[in-house]
């Protein structure tokens, strides 16, 4: 099981390299996957061509508060940690043909107050052992997911935009990471789509952090995104996705 996380500021583009990662996975065939929708904006689910809440599927934060607010706080018998994977299998884990889909919810980032971090880290341990890549799409901060996802991640890619404070916040990131007790096998960063090809050398000397390449810019993409279609069905010629192809191929022990 490899868990990659991917992170950065806002608009980089980390949602779309997410579900054009997933395409990749899928056509490698390196399934089972699991996405992890971990963005209180949560589009990752639409760019991946899935309506949760046509699936009736719920995040995990709305079946938090379920279990654990509305329906009182304990009972007798079960485990809270058992009875929050079970609600999660049931009403939270979209099931599809190529991949599973996981929403994490508003409350999450918030804090949610309700069960500790300890029995819902429990819970999404047992749910996502069964996956051969679990895909975590990450607002800016990683805090939230060392305590109730995963502290150990095998892939952090940081997407950078256009800006110099995009080198300054992938510095403070790193540094984030280590102090919140993540485990990162590697951490890459990466060039958005809107990131000058000409600064990747700045990367590297300015954040002795290694680079992984940069997201091409692809107008197919941004219209895609724009009338809220699957990324899915990108053609392969597509920039964007030959340029993640290539990041993701350079990965030593991926796929
Ligand atoms: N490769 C690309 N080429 C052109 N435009 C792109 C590309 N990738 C993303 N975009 C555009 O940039 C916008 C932001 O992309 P995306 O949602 O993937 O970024 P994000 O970092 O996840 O944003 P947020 O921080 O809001 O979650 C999208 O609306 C899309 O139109
Ligand atoms: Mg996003």
């Amino acid at each position: 099981m490899k868990t990659i996380v991917t992170m950065g500021r806002g608009g980089t583009g980390k949602t779309s390299f997410v579900a054009l990662m997933a395409k990749y996975l899928i056509e490698k065939q390196a399934t089972p996957i699991l996405l992890v929708d971990a963005d209180p904006d949560q589009n990752l689910a639409e760019m991946v061509g899935v309506d949760l809440e046509m699936s009736g599927k719920k995040t995990v934060a709305e079946l938090l508060a379920e279990t654990f607010i509305a329906q009182g706080g304990t009972t007798v018998g079960i485990a809270p940690s058992k009875r929050i994977e079970n609600r999660i299998w049931e009403q939270g884990l979209y099931e599809g043909g190529s991949f599973d889909l996981l929403a994490v919810g508003t409350k999450w980032v918030e804090g949610c107050y309700c069960l500790p971090d300890a029995a819902l880290k429990n819970a999404l341990g047992a749910i996502t052992k069964q996956y051969r890549y679990i895909l975590i799409d990450s607002p800016g901060g990683l805090e939230h997911l060392n305590r109730k996802i995963a502290s150990d991640v095998d892939i952090i890619f940081d997407v950078i935009g256009p800006s110099s404070k995009s080198f300054a916040h992938v510095r403070r990131a790193h540094r984030v990471i280590q102090e919140v007790g993540i485990r990162s096998g590697r951490f890459y960063v990466i060039g958005g789509f809107a990131f000058p090809a000409n600064l990747n050398a700045r990367v590297a000397t300015e954040t002795g952090l290694l680079y992984g390449g940069k997201i091409q810019e692809d107008p197919y993409i941004a219209d895609r995104v724009m009338t809220g279609r699957s990324l899915l069905d990108t053609p392969h010629e597509s920039p964007a996705y030959q340029s993640v192809s290539a990041i993701l191929d350079i990965i030593p022990g991926d796929p």
